[in-house]
């Protein structure tokens, strides 16, 4: 399994790490952002929809009680945050596989509310170092395709 890992010492760096995904992301991908409370994954998220070319006066915010935003850009983007959900059949009534493995970008905050913790996708891992520094490992897990990890290998090496 590829794994990259960078520390970001801001927001603002974190923010930049996520646009440069979110740009080379060409086609449908589940991204998944793990870490704690306040790791950084709204930041990260934010970036992402930047570099997919949601327009920069668009707030991102965490779906914390609609669990899913959706924003229109370049490829569609589905903006999940799983925490407050307390049932997975929840997943089912909002259509969440349709997203997931649909035609856009579906980004998973709190996948551990998932049933399937080896869910294949693009696993990013936030770890608060300090209050400014964030250890961010990018993983690829399961059948994900050769482009993509392409793309990683020259946006994090
Ligand atoms: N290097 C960094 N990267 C990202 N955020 C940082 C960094 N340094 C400090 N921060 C701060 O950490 C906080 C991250 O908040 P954010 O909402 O992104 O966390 P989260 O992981 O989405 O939390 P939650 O689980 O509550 O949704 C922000 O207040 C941000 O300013
Ligand atoms: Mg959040």
């Amino acid at each position: 399994m590829s794994l990259w890992s960078v520390v970001s010492c801001g927001e603002a760096q974190t923010l930049e790490i996520g646009e440069k995904l979110g740009r080379l992301l060409m086609q449908p991908t589940l991204v998944l952002l793990q870490g704690d409370l306040g790791a950084g994954k709204t930041v990260f998220a934010r970036g992402v929809a930047r570099g997919l070319g949601v327009a920069a006066d668009t707030p991102i915010t965490s779906p914390t009680f609609t669990l899913m935003n959706h924003y229109q850009a370049r490829l569609d983007l589905y903006h999940f945050d799983l925490y407050r959900l307390s049932d997975p059949d929840e997943l089912i009534e909002l259509g969440f596989d349709d997203y997931a493995y649909g035609s856009g970008v579906a980004l998973i905050e709190w996948p551990e509310k998932l049933e399937n913790p080896e869910t294949p996708g693009l696993w990013v891992n936030l770890k608060r170092l300090d209050d400014e520094r964030r250890e961010i490992e990018v993983f690829l897990k399961g059948e994900t395709s050769k482009d993509l990890s392409v793309a990683l290998q020259k946006v994090f090496s």
